[in-house]
């Protein structure tokens, strides 16, 4: 290897650890799926946001982030000027849960069982990346990293300590801006969570 660590990190032990995730069978949603989804981003981001779980395109893809979801959170990041490449991406759940209707694959939402199944992984990830300041997009992610119910509403807009003592923030998730039917409500959202991004964004400048 060319580098096995990076500002301190092992590069190494995260991609043992991605590659140990390839074969998880810590739950049954990978039964149906076409791969593990794994984080992705420097294994020294200052920046840790977690999802709820890879959607339809991630699943084929193998990458978090890059369907419809991950476009809008794309675009809300340059919108607040934080740099997508100083962030590690990933999921509560790294496998894909769905209900078949015919061809389509519909997004299901990860029980309790699942998120706390799944949570050994995001421990690892955060280890090894110890990030300055971690995200929960939504409320899956906040379960998973709290390790309790976080009512969104109730936890915004402030820092939050995580279990290990680290920074943490909780926003909404982008999936919840692109289901909003009011123009005016998603406008109005959509700024709330660019708001949410510049401020999280300010942590680690
Ligand atoms: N939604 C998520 O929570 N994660 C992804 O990777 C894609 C969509």
């Amino acid at each position: 290897k060319a580098r096995d660590t990076i500002g301190g990190n092992s590069l190494i032990a995260w991609e043992a650890l991605r590659d140990e995730a390839t074969g998880c069978t810590r739950c049954p949603l990978y039964k149906p799926t076409t791969q593990t989804v794994f984080g992705e981003g420097p294994v020294d981001a200052p920046l840790m946001f977690v999802g709820e779980q890879p959607g339809d395109q991630e699943d084929i893809a193998g990458r978090p982030f890059v369907g419809p979801a991950g476009q809008m959170f794309d675009k809300a990041m340059a919108e607040a000027g934080v740099d997508r490449s100083r962030a590690y991406v990933t999921n509560a759940v790294k496998h894909f849960k769905f209900e078949q209707c015919g061809k389509r694959r519909i997004h299901a939402k990860p029980g309790a069982g699942e998120i706390d199944a799944c949570r050994w992984w995001i421990e690892q990830e955060q280890m090894l990346i110890k990030p300055k300041v971690t995200v929960a997009l939504g409320a899956t992610a906040a379960r998973s990293l709290f390790g309790k119910v976080m009512t969104i509403g109730r936890e915004r807009g402030r820092a939050l300590q995580l279990p290990d003592g680290g920074e943490a923030w909780i926003t909404v998730h982008p999936s919840y801006l692109l289901r909003l039917p009011d123009p005016a409500q998603a406008t109005e959202e959509y700024a709330r969570f660019v708001e949410d991004l510049r401020t999280v964004g300010s942590r680690i400048a």
